[in-house]
C-alpha cells in the first residue's frame, strides 16, 4: 500500500478479527497516570466563566450511555439531526464549518424501532431510508463495544469521503475531513446536552466495516469515521 493515509485506515480499522484486542488493550490502560494538563513551573490565574447562553448549554453536556426504554419519535430524532442540517438553503453553509465548503463527511442514522437505515439529507433535513439492518440492543456491546442500558433509539453514523477534499488539498485534506467530524460530533453533542429528554454518547469502538456495507457507497473509498448512539434519557 502506497499511500500512508490508506495504511493508517487499514492499521486503525476494527473488525471481528482484531476488536478483542482493542478491548483487552483498553482493559490494560492505567488511567490513573494519564496527563491531563501540561505542568509548567506556575499555573495560569483563575477567571470567572462567564454565564453566556452557550455556556448554558454547554454545562449540560456529557456522555450519556443510560436511555429509556421509549424510542424517539421520528420527529424527536429529526430535530435533533436537525442540527447537522444546511442553514437556509445552501449546501454550502451548514451549522459546523467544512474546508472550502468540500463537506467530505456523510451522515447515516439507523434507527432501532423499524430498523432502517437511513441517509440524512441535510438539505432537506430528512431522513432517506436506504436499507434495513437487524441489530437489536443486544448486539450493540459486540458491534460498538459500549454498555449502555435501556433502549438506545439510533446510531448516528458519520462516514468521510476523503476524495472530496483530497481534491483541493491534497493531502492535508485527511486531517480536515477528521476535523470536520469533530465539529459535527460537538454539534449533536450539544444539541442532546440543550434538551433535557435526550442521552447519547460518541462511539468510538464501532465495528467499521461491518456497518460501511449497509451504507451503499460503492467505490467512494468511505471511511467510518465515528458513532453516535443516541435516545431518550433514561434513569
Ligand atoms: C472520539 C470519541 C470516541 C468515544 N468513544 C467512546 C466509546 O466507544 N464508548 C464510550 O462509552 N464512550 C466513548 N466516548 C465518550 C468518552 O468516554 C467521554 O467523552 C469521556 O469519558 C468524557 O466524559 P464526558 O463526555 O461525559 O464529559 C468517546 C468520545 C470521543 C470524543
Amino acid at each position: 500500500m502506497d499511500n500512508p493515509f490508506e495504511e493508517f485506515w487499514e492499521q486503525s480499522s476494527l473488525h471481528s478479527r482484531n476488536i478483542s484486542d482493542y478491548g483487552r488493550r483498553m482493559s490494560a490502560y492505567d488511567a490513573d497516570t494519564k496527563e491531563l494538563r501540561v505542568s509548567y513551573p506556575e499555573r495560569a490565574n483563575s477567571h470567572k466563566k462567564p454565564k453566556t447562553p452557550l455556556s448554558k448549554i454547554t454545562a449540560k453536556r456529557a456522555s450519556s450511555r443510560a436511555f429509556s426504554n421509549t424510542f424517539l419519535t421520528a420527529r424527536d430524532l429529526l430535530s435533533l439531526m436537525s442540527h447537522l442540517s444546511v442553514l437556509t438553503d445552501d449546501l454550502e453553509h451548514r451549522t459546523y464549518p467544512s474546508a472550502g465548503a468540500t463537506y467530505s463527511v456523510e451522515t447515516f442514522v439507523l434507527r432501532f424501532d423499524d430498523h432502517s437505515v437511513n441517509y440524512y439529507d441535510a438539505e432537506k433535513n430528512g431522513l432517506l431510508p436506504i436499507g434495513q439492518h437487524s441489530y437489536e440492543q443486544t448486539d450493540l456491546e459486540r458491534v460498538l463495544s459500549i454498555s449502555h442500558s435501556g433502549s438506545a433509539s439510533a446510531l448516528v453514523i458519520f462516514v468521510g469521503l476523503p476524495d472530496r477534499v483530497i481534491g483541493k488539498y491534497s493531502e492535508r485534506g485527511y486531517r480536515f475531513m477528521l476535523l470536520e467530524a469533530g465539529a459535527m460530533m460537538q454539534q449533536l453533542a450539544l444539541a442532546i446536552a440543550q434538551d433535557k429528554n435526550l442521552a447519547g454518547c460518541a462511539i468510538g469502538g464501532i465495528l467499521d466495516t461491518e456497518f460501511l456495507t449497509l451504507l451503499g457507497l460503492g467505490d467512494r473509498n468511505p471511511k467510518l469515521l465515528t458513532g453516535y448512539l443516541v435516545g431518550r434519557k433514561g434513569a
